[in-house]
């Protein structure tokens, strides 16, 4: 009862708002000259798969897009605060905003995404940004249409940011950025609170999607061309928790793998706290799912994970590592990591470069902390200086460097599948895509190749990318 209750809100809203679609299309159509859009993802993935569906639904208002701001009669910028310099960035970019609405007076500006989700940001946009037409945020997205009418009919700022979320709407009818991969969102939000991340104050608490909700996506992927799929969540190893009918995240897995056409399986983020047994024999065990795992460890210190909220130890975390390298001997890992946490000794950093050492990485995410407004690691005393936190980052990246360096010389001479993504933009006789580990390969071929998944024997190792032969 409650499930179709849940759906039927979905399903009206989603009616509700392809009226809307209609009602804009037949302004935009009414338009002398074709109506543009320029539409800029600046987050996380999953907030370039939201611009995925922003980009879909203006498409279908009858808008085309274009990739030059200064061309576009329709902008959206797709905002993040995961760090400070991610919302200067979009300061900087209404800056220059300003002067393109003077010399066009019909522009539309929109701006969505997490950043929306902070008071302080929206009092400083109605007070210094009011160039801005259309403000929401990362819990109303599916309302855009509705949105664009209002402003068009009433040429007034129109701000509308959720405190919470809603029910999830289920619309999966959206264009993709790559015809043969793409991303599937299996949950959202997070209740961990790690004490320096903002993310679980403007995406909200978790909640997962239904399995055949999921499912059902997946198979309408495969039956248009789609050969690799990510699962995208904040954790996706506590996906199905919160369901009327509980779902581990291995079961999810066990079913997608049964989906015929598939390839291949990946998805991010996994928490170390919440990897399960059941998980690893999962990732062993199912064929399609891919030999690469991100297992952010953010630190290697105990003492500061204990400070981050992190509920793991720098012995849990590389335990954990050794027991999946054993299950799944070919694995590779890539992590998040992060330098500057607040009261970060030498010693503690030392540790984090000790499980650098010993975790061996093919790929790594680095950051410099960052303060967040609202979090409890902002005012946490001994606030790491400048200096000191840049001269540990540039020390980690020569550490990390030279462990992906050796961790990928373990491929030269083996044979990977590569599923191809791009002819090469330096050289048109190259074409690049990704192993089943993730790892960046390029070899010779042509645009025939794209979307095509082929076995290519590793020959030279060039630290963060690998050059192969076609076999
Ligand atoms: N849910 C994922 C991470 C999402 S945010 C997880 O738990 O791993 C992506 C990365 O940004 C984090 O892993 C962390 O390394 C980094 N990050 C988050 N908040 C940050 C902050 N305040 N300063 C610097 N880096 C941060
Ligand atoms: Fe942020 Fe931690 Fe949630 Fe990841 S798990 S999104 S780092 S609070
Ligand atoms: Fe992603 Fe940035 Fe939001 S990392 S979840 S877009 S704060």
């Amino acid at each position: 009862m409650l499930e179709n209750s849940k759906k039927e809100v979905s399903e009206n809203e989603l009616l509700k708002q392809n009226e809307y679609i209609r009602k804009v299309h037949s302004i935009v159509a009414s338009s002398p000259k074709q109506k543009k859009f320029y539409s800029l993802a600046m987050g996380c993935q999953m907030n370039a798969h939201d611009s995925e569906k922003i980009c879909s639904m203006l498409l279908k208002m009858g808008y085309t897009q274009t990739f030059s701001e200064n061309d576009a009669d329709f902008i959206i910028y797709n905002t993040c605060c995961i760090r400070e310099n991610a919302e200067d960035k979009v300061y900087g970019k209404l800056g220059y905003l300003k002067h393109l609405k003077r010399q066009n007076p019909d522009l539309l500006i929109a701006l969505c995404g997490c950043m929306m989700q902070e008071n302080h940001v929206i009092d400083k946009i109605k007070t210094s940004y009011r160039h801005a037409d259309i403000i929401f945020g990362t819990f109303n997205l599916h309302k855009l249409p509705e949105l664009i009418y209002n402003r068009m009919e009433s040429g007034d700022m129109i701000i509308d940011v959720w405190e919470e979320h809603g029910e999830i709407v289920e619309d999966t009818s959206y264009k993709r950025e790559y015809p043969f991969k793409a991303s599937v969102n299996i949950m959202y939000g997070c209740n961990n609170f790690c004490s320096y991340c903002i993310v679980p104050y403007v995406r909200g608490r978790e909640r997962s999607r239904e399995k055949e909700d999921i499912l059902n996506e997946i198979r309408g992927l495969v039956k248009d061309g789609v050969k690799e799929v990510c699962l995208l969540g904040q954790n996706v190893n506590s996906y199905g928790k919160t369901l009327s009918t509980p779902v581990t995240f291995a079961q999810l897995l066990k079913d997608i793998n049964e989906i015929e056409g598939l390839e291949r399986i990946r998805f991010m983020t996994s928490h170390p706290k919440d990897l399960s047994d059941e998980l690893i024999e999962a990732m062993k065990t199912l064929d399609k799912v891919c030999p690469y795992l991100h297992l952010p460890v953010q630190s290697g210190s105990t003492r500061v994970l204990e400070k981050m909220n992190r509920h793991y130890t720098k012995e849990s975390y590389i335990a954990l590592v050794e027991k999946i390298r054993k299950a799944i001997p070919d694995i590779m890992l890539s992590t998040d990591i992060m330098v500057g946490f607040p009261g970060e000794t030498e010693e503690d950093f030392q540790d984090t470069l000790d499980v650098v050492r010993k975790c061996g990485y093919s790929t790594a995410f680095t950051f410099i902390y960052s303060r967040r407004r609202g979090t409890p690691a902002d005012v946490m005393d001994c606030q790491i200086d400048e200096k000191t936190a840049h001269d540990r980052f540039d020390r980690l990246l020569e550490v990390l460097n030279s462990g992906i360096h050796e961790i990928h010389s373990k491929l030269l001479g083996t044979t990977v599948n590569v599923l191809v993504e791009e002819v090469s933009r330096q050289d048109e006789d190259i074409v690049s895509g990704r192993s089943e580990h993730n790892s960046l390969v390029h070899f010779k071929g042509d645009s025939s190749l794209i979307g095509k998944t082929v076995p290519v024997k590793i020959t030279e190792n060039k630290t963060f990318y690998l050059m192969g032969e076609r076999i």
